[in-house]
């Protein structure tokens, strides 16, 4: 499970960096009146590996020893923050990025499409970076940069 982590770990930065490229992609493009095949690949290959990174942490979460379901768990920071916080949150960020690539392949008119794509994914990146155990922000549960 170790190599499972590590690439659950490491994926954390290419998920962040696709989200800021479709956002700002979305944010150049706002007033543009094309939504080209290139955005279209932008969002939905962000999505794609917001799925990849969901599956990994599904496993995970049914294999992982800092998942444990103890009475208390509320109590214990770390137990509620890898039982509840993380994937909870993580899974409402997913679900928005979805949605919005969703709502934003069915509108007709471009600059709709982008301002779409620029709510959502916005709202997904900021969810998921508060979500993420960073050193900075979560030094007690012990995770590293990578
Ligand atoms: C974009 C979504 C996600 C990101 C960026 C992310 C990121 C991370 C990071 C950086 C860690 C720390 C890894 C380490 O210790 O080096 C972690 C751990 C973990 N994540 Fe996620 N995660 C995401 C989604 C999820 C989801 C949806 C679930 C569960 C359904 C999940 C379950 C877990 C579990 C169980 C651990 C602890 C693994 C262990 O150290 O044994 N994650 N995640």
């Amino acid at each position: 499970m170790n190599a499972l982590v590590s690439a659950h770990s490491g994926l954390r930065y290419i998920v962040l960096l696709l989200l800021v490229v479709a956002i700002v992609n979305a944010l150049l493009n706002l007033k543009s009146g094309k939504y080209e095949k290139k955005d279209k690949m932008i969002n939905l290959f962000t999505m794609i590996f917001l799925h990849i990174q969901l599956l990994i942490g599904l496993v995970l979460y049914f294999t992982s020893d800092k998942v444990q379901f103890v009475s208390g768990l509320m109590a214990d920071k770390s137990l509620r923050f890898f039982d509840v916080e993380h994937p909870v949150l993580m899974i409402l960020a997913i679900i928005l990025v979805t949605l919005g690539r969703k709502k934003a392949e069915l509108r007709e008119v471009p600059d709709v499409k982008h301002k779409l794509i620029l709510r959502y994914y916005l709202l997904g990146l900021v969810l998921i970076f508060i979500s993420i155990p960073w050193p900075f922000t979560h030094p007690h549960l012990g995770a590293g940069w990578f």
